[in-house]
């Protein structure tokens, strides 16, 4: 279900290789250490193991531009699906992108074989922390030390059960 604002649409489609150079650029403004964009590079070639999804933003007369993604890791051995990230361009955040983006994502997830999902989130980033509570992720663990650049610790969380329901209630409300 696309997010729908009064003069265009957010529509959230597979990342491809032509998205990069916005993708990185969105990285760049959200993260102390973004991404280079050969990591993003690597996981759209492990098609199996990685799920990377972009949100687009469509208007008449515009030019479509990627305004959001998120790279999930399928650790289906595990049954597991680890948010590796998740970033909107600031211009169009708090209008419900990554609500719908990660619900979206994780219901892929879930019909591909997780059963759960983890994450690890900034100590400091309370906006992330707040999103993924109302997913009802849980902090489970402190990883001290866990970002390089500033030594902040990372805080674990872990949804234990994904409900398709429940995603898909959330996927329509963002
Ligand atoms: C965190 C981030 C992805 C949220 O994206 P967004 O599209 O603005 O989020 P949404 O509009 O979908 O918000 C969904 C929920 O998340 C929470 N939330 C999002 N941004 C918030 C903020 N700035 N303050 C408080 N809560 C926030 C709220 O619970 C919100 O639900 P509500 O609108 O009913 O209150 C975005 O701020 C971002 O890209 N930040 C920089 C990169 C980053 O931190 N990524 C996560 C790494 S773990």
């Amino acid at each position: 279900m696309p997010v729908t604002q009064s003069e265009g649409d957010v529509v959230l489609r597979p990342m491809t290789i032509a998205d990069l150079g916005q993708v990185v650029a969105i990285d760049r403004i959200s993260f102390p250490t973004p991404w280079p964009e050969d990591a993003f590079r690597y996981e759209l070639e492990r098609k199996h193991r990685s799920l990377c999804w972009a949100a687009e933003w469509r208007a008449p007369a515009e030019d479509p531009e990627v305004v959001a993604s998120i790279v999930v890791w399928l650790v289906l051995e595990e049954d597991e699906a680890h948010i590796a990230t998740l970033a909107v361009k600031p211009g169009y955040r708090r209008q419900g992108i990554a609500q719908t983006l990660l619900a979206r994502a994780l219901i892929e997830c879930t019909q591909r074989g997780a059963k759960q999902a983890l994450l690890e989130v900034r100590e400091s980033n309370q906006a992330a922390q707040k999103l993924y509570r109302k997913f009802g992720f849980e902090s489970v663990g402190l990883r001290r030390g866990y970002y390089q650049d500033t030594h902040e610790d990372g805080i674990l969380m872990t949804l234990a059960s994904l409900d398709l329901d429940k995603l898909a209630d959330l996927a329509e409300a963002g």
